[in-house]
């Protein structure tokens, strides 16, 4: 018996009801013929179905503990008897994580800003390959939440604001994993788009914005044949996203006809019997719902068995398109690093964004090449990913400072000075009493280690202590107060890719505090646990701060030029605050670029950032967290043996107070556990346009080593769509990176909200010195469409529209006008 699915949503809305038309959608477009898309489950499965006992049935559908753990986020067990094999599930965005070696690829947000789709296909390949020759069967990747918040802390997992670009790249990310037989799982289903109160949050949101803005990737996605969709942790109006039937069975299976199954995010689940009559197949990482709780559900009838055989079948199903059944499944390869590498420095350089340049301060050349200040810590240390379950073992990372040398070559001086402390200096013996040893202290396994003192500051001071551990954390208590409380559950797990690990690989936290000048009593107690443990106390003071400043001053007064290295350490489970950089490297840019105006700021940073510096420096450069061959790729970059191919896929503010979730905590981060999407469609670059307010950096921004003109631009109608024909030309003495984009007006003829203009197409052009290319970008009807929410369908914007094209949503170059007819 097969159930139906005719409900309605129970959905909260900020302005009218939800209800989603059943009509079910093509499943797309194959990637490979093992790997197609489709919800009918073959004669294989179903026979399987028939001999599986309920709790086999029922194992098939939570995670449980791998026996042969490779260190990876899930297992699902399988079924021998019968030839169904175990599913090993490993993350992620940036490469495959478990406890071995692998591709550190370029965030997701740096391959984003390539604007090419033809990339992301490769990178998905790199993935797909390493993960099916590193053991594991399931890929829990790629994101696709939408850029929504600057404070996101996984900004960089994801991919851009805009819902056209992100929803190329997730499909042909998809196609290469899926294309190498590895399962794509495609997250967070849907509106996870914060890691503040992402367990909780209720988000509610108009259906217009729904699937205008958040859902084109995800619809995307299963176009493109994912295999499997993970869902989110929060709520969407008033239920959790993995036991919410408009996501689950309205829209993914019924609207999209997605024939895939879909797991919950870790520890997502909340219920049995709600859970799975709305569509949810899977539990992970293990079974509080879908394991014991099921099977006593189904015995007392409160769940029916067929809800049980439907997840089953769509589990089985995927497994048969990837011949994971029949033992059609090819051999798995070997890993291929150097293939892997190659593609990491590729999509590092063809992503690297270029914010400012003046004066042609980059690339470096002459006199600036030959003299260079490096400065900041992640100069010397190689900021490779965030953190989180994006974070990957990589195979090896050169530090940013290293690739300059080599690059500067022989004859080049190529300083270093760190600016700003991350891990702190020992606190040296006159302060402490007694003193403790600048190595730090040895704890034996099984031993306790106490120490009783007195810190005396002699001026009132701000004061970082920062402690480095090997094993359990240590208490410290100061005057009486636990410095480094163990926060409680699932958030500890929590902390950045970097900062929070000394360079030798010791666990590092820190509290800032204004000391008062005296004594202050100081208590730790570290224990050796089982295998001993290393601890040393460190502190940043005022006055190491200043010196750390004054040293990093006085190599940029002796140098050509100044390279300096800002980071922004993020990571998923936490969103940041502001979207300054952190610590005091506003205070060091300033500082340093006061001393020498030939400075370029490198940014590792997870997303936008403001920069009340900038007008004091030469050149910024965006590089993301650039994966293991970022040092090179930012070399290439800086020298100019690469022309900087990227371009911004988020707006970046000015400030705290002017973006599209600034001011109004009911539009973030929620008030009351619930949070509006008040902005409406008007996500990112719209609600700029919308409001006239100016970013610092607009959409799609982000310059070359040379310069192009735009003319000639025509339109025809093509079908329901358009294509926008234009010509660019490189007008400089270099070769170099294009992004042309094309911008679309609104309908005249749609009673519905409308952005000024959205992005209708780009491409990416490389063009030698003098090249002119007459190029074609094609705007689909779905671009030239809104959702009208009384019709629960796409509505096609007939009537004159604009097109604009240009170099970003800020710099539109031409423009002219096209009928859009039905
Ligand atoms: C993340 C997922 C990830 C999972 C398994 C969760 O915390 O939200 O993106 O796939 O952990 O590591």
């Amino acid at each position: 018996m097969s159930p139906t699915f005719s409900r309605r949503s129970a959905l909260r809305l900020v302005g009218g009801a939800i209800a989603v038309a059943a009509a079910a959608t093509s499943a797309g477009p194959a990637p490979l013929a093992h790997a197609e898309s489709g919800s009918g489950a073959g004669p294989r499965v179903e026979g399987l179905i028939g001999r599986l006992t309920l709790d086999e049935k029922i194992s098939l559908l939570h995670g449980a503990t791998d026996p042969d753990s490779l260190g990876q986020a899930g297992y699902v067990p399988g079924v021998p008897r019968l030839g169904i094999p175990a599913l090993r599930l490993a993350d992620g965005p940036a490469g495959v994580r478990v406890t071995r070696h692998a591709t550190a690829l370029p965030a997701p947000v740096l391959l984003a800003s390539a604007f090419d789709p033809a990339l992301a296909r490769r990178y998905g390949q790199v993935i797909g390959r390493e993960g099916r020759a590193l053991g594991q069967d399931v890929l829990l990747s790629p994101m696709v939440n939408l850029i929504r918040t600057p404070y996101a802390g996984r900004n960089f997992e994801t991919f851009s604001e805009d819902p056209l670009l992100a929803g190329d790249l997730v499909a042909a990310e998809i196609r290469g994993i899926q294309g190498e037989g590895l399962i794509a799982t495609v997250k967070h289903f849907a509106l996870n788009n914060q890691e503040k109160d992402r367990q909780s949050v209720d988000v509610v949101v108009d259906e217009q914005t729904l699937h205008e803005v958040e859902l084109r990737g995800f619809e995307a996605a299963v176009e493109a044949g994912t295999g499997a969709v993970m869902g989110a942790y929060n709520k969407v109006g008033g239920t959790y996203a993995c036991e919410n039937p408009m996501l689950l069975t309205d829209i993914l299976r019924e609207r999209w006809g997605f024939g895939g199954w879909v797991m919950t995010d870790w520890f997502a689940a909340h219920s049995t019997a709600a859970a799975i009559a709305a569509g949810l197949d899977m539990e992970m990482p293990d079974g509080t719902y879908f394991g014991a709780a099921l099977k006593s559900a189904v015995r007392s009838g409160s769940v029916p068995e067929a809800y049980v055989d439907r997840a089953v079948r769509r589990v089985l199903a995927v497994m048969d398109r990837f011949g994971l059944l029949d033992g059609s499944v090819p051999a798995r390869p070997a890993r291929d690093a150097k293939a892997g590498a190659a593609v990491a420095l590729e999509v590092a350089k063809a992503g690297a964004t270029l914010l400012r340049n003046e004066h042609r301060a980059l690339p470096l050349t002459g006199a600036a090449a030959r003299s260079i200040a490096v400065v900041g810590p992640t100069g010397s240390l190689p900021f490779v990913s965030g953190g989180g379950s994006a974070h990957v073992v990589p195979d090896r990372a050169d530090s940013p400072l290293d690739a300059i040398g080599s690059r500067a070559g022989r004859g080049a001086h190529v300083s270093y000075s760190l600016g700003e402390d991350l891990f702190g200096k020992p606190v040296p013996a006159s302060a402490l009493s007694p003193a403790l040893s600048t190595e730090g202290q040895g704890i034996a396994a099984g031993q306790t280690w106490t120490y009783e003192g007195t810190l005396t500051v002699a001026d009132a001071d701000e004061w970082t202590l920062v402690i480095h551990y090997s094993g359990e954390r240590p208490k410290v208590l100061l005057d009486g107060e636990d410095l480094f409380p163990v926060a409680p559950g699932y958030g500890e797990y929590f902390s950045g890719g970097l900062v929070s690990a000394a360079p030798d690989g010791l666990s590092v936290r820190r509290r800032t505090l204004d000391l008062a000048k005296g004594a202050h009593k100081v208590e730790i107690t570290a224990k050796g646990g089982t295998g001993g443990q290393l601890f040393r106390l460190r502190r940043i003071t005022g006055a190491t701060r200043a010196q750390d400043v004054a040293e990093a001053v006085a190599a940029a007064r002796a140098a050509h030029s100044v390279v300096l290295f800002a980071f922004e350490d993020a990571t998923e489970g936490l969103d940041r605050t502001t979207i300054a950089l952190p610590g005091h490297q506003e205070r060091l840019i300033e500082a340093v670029s006061a001393a020498n105006p030939r400075t370029t700021v490198v940014l590792n940073t997870s997303s936008s950032t403001s920069m009340p510096w900038l007008r004091r420096t030469a050149a910024v450069l965006q590089m993301y967290y650039p994966g293991q061959e970022g040092a090179s790729a930012t070399a290439a970059v800086l020298f100019g043996d690469c022309d900087p191919g990227g371009r911004l896929t988020q707006s970046f503010a000015v400030d705290d107070a002017h973006h599209p979730v600034a001011g109004d905590p009911r539009r973030y981060p929620g008030l009351d556990g619930t949070e509006e999407y008040s902005e409406g469609i008007h996500a990112g670059y719209r609600w700029y346009d919308a409001g006239g307010v100016r970013p610092l950096f607009p959409f799609g921004h982000g310059l070359s080593y040379t310069s192009f003109v735009y003319d000639g631009l025509r339109v025809r109608r093509d079908h329901h769509g358009l294509r926008a024909s234009f010509t660019v030309r490189n007008t400089g003495r270099r070769a170099g990176i294009e992004v042309a984009q094309v911008y679309v007006g609104p309908s005249p003829d749609l009673g519905l909200d409308q952005a000024v203009r959205v992005l209708g197409g780009y491409e990416r052009l490389a063009l030698r010195a003098g090249e002119r290319r007459r190029v074609t970008v094609r705007v689909a009807s779905r671009t030239l469409s809104s959702w009208d929410a009384r019709k629960h369908a796409w509505v096609l914007g007939t009537g004159r529209r604009t097109l604009w094209v240009g170099a970003s949503s800020g710099d539109l170059r031409l423009s002219t006008a096209a009928e859009v007819r039905a």
